[in-house]
């Protein structure tokens, strides 16, 4: 950590003053411009957001196409991937915001939760820059990122206050918060086996669905919504399971092992008929969604009965994305609270799944703080959020 002194000698001078309020500037006064670096799974991000809430740019590359191959993430592949793309992508952003780094206040990168060796590609690049350029450093936890974006992409008028609900679902995480403040989140519900984004992907990898450029995840959801010829499935889909109904917590390795049950016996899944794949498909996706509806509807009521008065439930990551979800999730929280209305508060698409925008954004109450990491600064391959608040 570096002396207070010089920490906040590098800091602009609204910058001071913009700490003790919000995160907000006036147009007329320059704001604390961060560049941010994601690449904790499978996509390079570089982002360039100031702190009243602008993103200059953002450039993510994907690698779902290097990686379809290989049925998931292949961790050589992803960090050769990232190290292939991550300057290119710095240079674009840069391009993108039209400026220079040596215009930016500050470097932030994701610490953590991730791939180990994805990770290191971030940080060493994070790292490097901000002491080749003087600029201070904060290291970004990747799950707060995701709950925060809505700070960054709702309307003032619509924003999430605190405390609020958060469902964060992607392909490495499951999990229920109840956000207290940027930095106090508590776990109500995670899952002790398969995240619900990784099962998307291993459904829609059983049923052969083509990996569509938006990943395999998004290809189920489309093949759930494609026109039907009326034509009737070969076989009769089950009903698919849930998980421990009433207990705050997430599983889905119950419906993934049904699913590949049910797509074996039936000689696997390129023997199966279309409209058989898809009443399996819509299926699959009714069943987990309604998992998640039910376990934010236990988290709600849990909070309630605990006396917290949420008005907001976040929802972000990439199965945020996901359309059905949103609706289900509408008219859940319709039934759960008549009286009271309850917003729900989705990021945009391109912002639920990764993205370097959020990680500079839930930097910048640190970089406000004048509270910078050593650039000598460890990642956290595994690095519970709740960890934040000590
Ligand atoms: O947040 P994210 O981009 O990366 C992780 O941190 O994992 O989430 C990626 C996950 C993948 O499992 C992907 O298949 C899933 O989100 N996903 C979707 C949809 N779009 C992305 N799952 C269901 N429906 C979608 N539309
Ligand atoms: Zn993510």
């Amino acid at each position: 950590m570096l002396p207070v002194a010089l920490r906040h000698s590098r800091l602009p001078r609204l910058v001071t003053r913009t700490l003790r309020s919000t995160l907000q500037c006036p147009s007329s006064l320059r704001c604390f411009t961060v560049l941010g670096i994601e690449s904790s799974a499978d996509d390079t991000g570089v982002a360039i957001v100031t702190s009243n809430a602008k993103i200059l740019a953002n450039v993510v590359k994907k690698q779902h196409l290097v990686h379809e191959n290989y049925g998931g993430i292949h961790p050589y592949v992803a960090v050769q991937t990232h190290q292939k793309n991550l300057a290119r992508a710095v240079k674009e952003a840069l391009e993108q915001a039209n400026m220079r780094a040596t215009d930016v206040d500050g470097i932030a990168f994701t610490r953590g939760p991730g791939m180990t060796g994805c990770l290191g590609v971030g940080s060493s690049a994070a790292r490097t820059l901000a002491a080749a350029l003087s600029k201070p450093l904060v290291g970004v936890h990747h799950m707060q990122a995701h709950a925060l974006t809505p700070l960054l992409t709702s309307p003032p008028s619509s924003r999430p206050q605190f405390p609020f609900l958060t469902l964060l679902v992607s392909g490495g995480h499951t999990l229920l918060l109840l956000a207290t403040s940027v930095s106090d989140f508590r776990i109500l519900a995670s899952t002790p086996d398969e995240a619900v984004g990784r099962v998307f992907d291993k459904v829609s990898r059983m049923l052969c669905l083509p990996w569509s450029k938006l990943g395999p995840g998004a290809a189920l959801e489309e093949f759930c919504l494609d026109d039907v010829d009326g034509t009737a499935p070969a076989v009769e889909v089950p009903t698919l399971p849930g998980a421990m109904p009433s207990v705050l917590g997430f599983s889905f390795s119950g419906l993934h092992s049904a699913v590949e049950r049910f797509v074996t016996a039936n000689g696997g899944g390129e023997a199966l008929d279309v409209p058989t794949k898809r009443a399996l498909a819509r299926e699959f996706q009714r069943a987990a969604v309604a998992q998640l509806e039910e376990k934010v509807q236990l988290g709600f009521d849990f909070c309630r009965r605990k006396g917290f008065e949420v008005r907001h439930v976040v929802v972000s990551g990439g199965v945020a994305s996901n359309s059905y979800l949103r609706e289900r999730l509408r008219i859940r929280m319709e039934q759960a609270s008549p009286d009271v209305p309850i917003a729900l508060v989705f990021p945009p698409p391109s912002l639920c799944t990764d993205n370097a925008a959020m990680i500079a954004w839930a930097s910048m109450p640190r970089f406000l703080a004048g509270d910078f990491d050593d650039y000598s600064i460890a990642i956290r391959p595994k690095w519970s959020i709740e960890e934040l608040s000590s």
